[in-house]
């Protein structure tokens, strides 16, 4: 049997190979070129000693043959002067810092989060613009590159703060990233901007240009106007980049919690203890809340009824956040007791965590007599519109409609974090295997060969062990990242404390007695 202790290490393994970027001799070059690696330029601009949340990291992974590690950017939340910014920083040994459909999906994600939190974006420029070879999944949709010059612009108008520093060349969408941010910082030597780098003017107006007159930070700094300031080197840019961000005022400053944070128990375990790591035994869900909330306290809501759903307030990091946990299927019970303590928390105002290990709905006769489709609709209702913000840990198992009910990507989380152990899918191998046989058994009748339904039913299950695995959708970016379990207060506690300062919508928050 696997235990947590296997799937961290491999989790921290994976991460390790991925911060590597594009590989030894891509680093090498990029030092000897003068530059600074990109992870290395990160912990230079943040303030000593604070954590980086990182984002998605293992984007892309094990897509384009594990060429394109993180998807060729990092993007997370760090601090600048004990302000929380978010960094969007191209690795241009990855492809030359060039865009795929994961990179597209990462810094629009990474700018999303921003927006939601009013945070400062820095982007820390090095990129080729898109990947020309995947230009069709890259270029034209309305959440391809496009969206995310879009975004740039409305969160500049709507008063947050977009700053770059320009490192290396940056063509085309590389170039627009700078050119549509508030305030602009050039290395002098290694970073350029051009619509068209000197190739391309060749092509186009037979022009034979050298890259820094085309492009450099002086020609950008003091003939046209593209760039604000001009560094000699990397660390000065980014300490004038911190200085800048010094500067900003007051906008996005994080609230205090309310209480004094505590931490939970000596003897309350730690949530590595109770991850349910084998997804068919039952795990003791209210000790797993209990060793991440403040003091190990859980008061909880309701817990004579709808058992299988674990509704509570408690606190993290000395913030009020109203949790739901499962504690099996759902049935029409726990939907509706669910729907009322979303209702809830709604009215006072306090912020939902969701704690994913849901194998679906109740199915059969029994519950579609009690209405579970109705009843488990009024919680995705629930979900759906409540103003609080909301975060969801995938603990465990996330299948079917129960994605929905407690809070899938889908429903807009601020955060979604997975764990090494959880799988996510619209059911397990074992049930899909058989839904998929059994469709075509009925669709053949007779004429269906026992080895051909016997190979359907492998090729099945292998499809759902492989697409339920957490890294294929951490590649795919359906959530925000893999995280130890042991990491999640903490976690959670930074991205609950990014919202708490929010103005609140006043109006009137009804609770209907469901
Ligand atoms: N599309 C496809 N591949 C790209 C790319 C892009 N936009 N930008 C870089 N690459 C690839 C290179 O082909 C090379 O691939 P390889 O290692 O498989 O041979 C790798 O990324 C590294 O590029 P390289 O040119 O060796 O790196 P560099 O650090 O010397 O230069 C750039 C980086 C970005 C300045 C340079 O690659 C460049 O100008 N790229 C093209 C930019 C462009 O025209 N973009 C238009 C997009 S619409």
């Amino acid at each position: 049997m696997v235990e947590m202790t296997d799937l961290i290490a491999k989790l921290r393994e994976t991460q390790r190979l991925s911060s590597e970027g594009g590989g030894e001799r891509f680093r090498t070059r990029h030092h000897q070129r003068g530059k600074i690696f990109v992870r290395d330029r990160i912990e230079i601009l943040l303030d000593a000693e604070t954590a980086f949340l990182e984002l998605s990291p293992l984007a892309a992974h094990g897509l384009y043959g594990g060429e394109v590690p993180g998807a060729g950017i990092v993007t997370g939340i760090g601090l600048i002067h004990g302000r929380p910014c978010m960094i969007i920083a191209n690795d241009a040994t990855v492809k030359g810092g060039s865009f795929f459909a994961e990179t597209v999906r990462k810094h629009s994600r990474a700018q999303e989060i921003a927006q939601q939190h009013r945070l400062p974006c820095i982007y820390l420029v090095d990129c080729g613009g898109a990947f020309l070879p995947e230009q069709d999944r890259v270029f034209p949709d309305q959440d391809h590159f496009g969206g995310g010059f879009w975004r740039q612009c409305q969160m500049s108008a709507a008063g947050i703060p977009q700053i770059s520093i320009v490192f290396g060349g940056c063509t085309a969408g590389g170039a627009y990233i700078p050119a549509l941010s508030d305030q602009v910082i050039m290395v002098r030597g290694t970073g350029r901007i051009h619509l068209g780098g000197p190739p391309i003017v060749k092509a186009a107006i037979n022009e034979i240009v050298d890259g820094e007159t085309l492009g450099g930070a002086d020609m950008h700094t003091m003939v046209s106007g593209v760039s604000d300031h001009v560094a000699p080197d990397e660390e000065t840019a980014l300490q004038k980049l911190r200085e800048i961000v010094a500067n900003l005022g007051s906008e996005g400053a994080v609230a205090p919690p309310p209480q004094d944070p505590v931490e939970p128990l000596a003897n309350s375990g730690s949530p590595e203890d109770y991850a349910p790591v084998d997804l068919k035994r039952p795990t003791d869900m209210r000790a797993l809340i209990r060793s991440m909330a403040d003091a190990s306290v859980l008061s909880e809501f309701k817990p004579d009824y709808g058992a299988s759903l674990i509704t509570g307030f408690a606190h993290i990091h000395g913030y009020p956040v109203g949790i739901l946990a499962n504690d099996g299927a759902l049935f029409s019970e726990s939907s509706l007791k669910g729907a009322h303590f979303i209702e809830l928390c709604d009215q006072r105002q306090i912020p939902l965590l969701f704690l994913q290990n849901i194998t679906g709905f109740m199915v059969g006769t029994e519950a579609e007599k009690g209405g579970i489709a109705k009843h488990s609709a009024k919680l995705v209702y629930a979900v759906s519109n409540a103003r609080v913000p909301k975060f969801t840990v995938i603990v465990g198992g996330s299948y079917g409609a129960g994605n929905y009910g407690m809070c899938g990507r889908g429903f807009r989380p601020r955060f979604l974090f997975s764990w090494p152990n959880a799988r996510i899918a619209t059911m397990s191998p074992d049930v899909a295997s058989t839904v998929v046989t059994d469709l075509r058994r009925a669709s053949l009748k007779s004429e269906a060969s026992e080895d051909d339904i016997a190979t359907l039913d492998a090729k099945t299950r292998e499809q759902f062990e492989e697409q339920s695995d957490p890294y294929y959708a951490t590649a795919r970016l359906w959530d925000d990242g893999i995280i130890e379990p042991n990491q999640t207060r903490d976690v959670l506690g930074l991205c609950i404390s990014l919202a708490a300062g929010e103005d609140q919508d006043t109006g009137p928050r009804p609770v209907y007695r469901m």
